[in-house]
């Protein structure tokens, strides 16, 4: 069964391939590495044997920390990882004594915000044609929770529904 860890340095160069797959302005290996150093970028992840399959990194600035961005690989979307990922963060956060996180969504990406609202984050304002695409400019929602008063509705971060 897989398990969310928290990525040591060594893990990092895998979280940063993941995230240049995925995201159009990627974090470098050197973001992610300085951001470790400091210990105000911590990323978590879910290894199937030795394969990064996806990863959640955040900046942390207590009491308040920020979701940076998250991919779970193609062939294993709708398992229940990006649940189990934001809530390991979340926890995380928690225990850091975090009151506050943030995150800009894509208003069209309907799987992350309705990930992140089921999630128990609120809408609270919104940044007109953040994203350019090739396609046209699209908004960012900004969303918030409270890491602390999510503890009822978070599963179990080692479990994950059949894929
Ligand atoms: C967003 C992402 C991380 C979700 O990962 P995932 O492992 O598929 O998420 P989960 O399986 O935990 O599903 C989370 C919820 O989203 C829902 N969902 C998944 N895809 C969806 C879609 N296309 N539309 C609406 N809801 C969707 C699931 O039903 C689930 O809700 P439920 O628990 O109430 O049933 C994944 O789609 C991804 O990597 N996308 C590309 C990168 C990205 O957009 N990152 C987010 C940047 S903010």
């Amino acid at each position: 069964m897989s398990r969310v860890f928290l990525l040591s340095r060594d893990d990092l160069p895998d979280a940063a391939a993941l995230e240049a797959e995925h995201f159009p302005a990627p974090w470098s290996l050197g973001q992610f590495q300085r951001g470790h150093a400091q210990g105000t970028c911590r990323v978590h992840g879910i290894r199937l044997e030795v394969v990064l399959i996806g990863y959640i990194s955040c900046q942390i600035f207590p009491p308040e920390m920020e979701i940076l961005n998250m991919a779970v690989r193609q062939d294993f979307r709708g398992c229940g990882l990006g649940r189990a990922l934001v809530a390991a963060a979340l926890e995380d956060g928690a225990a850091l004594r975090i009151d506050a996180c943030h995150l800009e969504v894509d208003e069209t990406n309907l799987a992350a915000v309705h990930l992140y609202t089921a999630l128990g984050f609120t809408r609270i304002g919104r940044r007109r044609n953040y994203y350019q695409h090739p396609d046209g400019a699209r908004d960012a929602i900004l969303m918030q929770c409270d890491p602390r008063c999510l503890a009822p509705i978070r599963g179990p971060k080692e479990i994950f529904r059949q894929c």
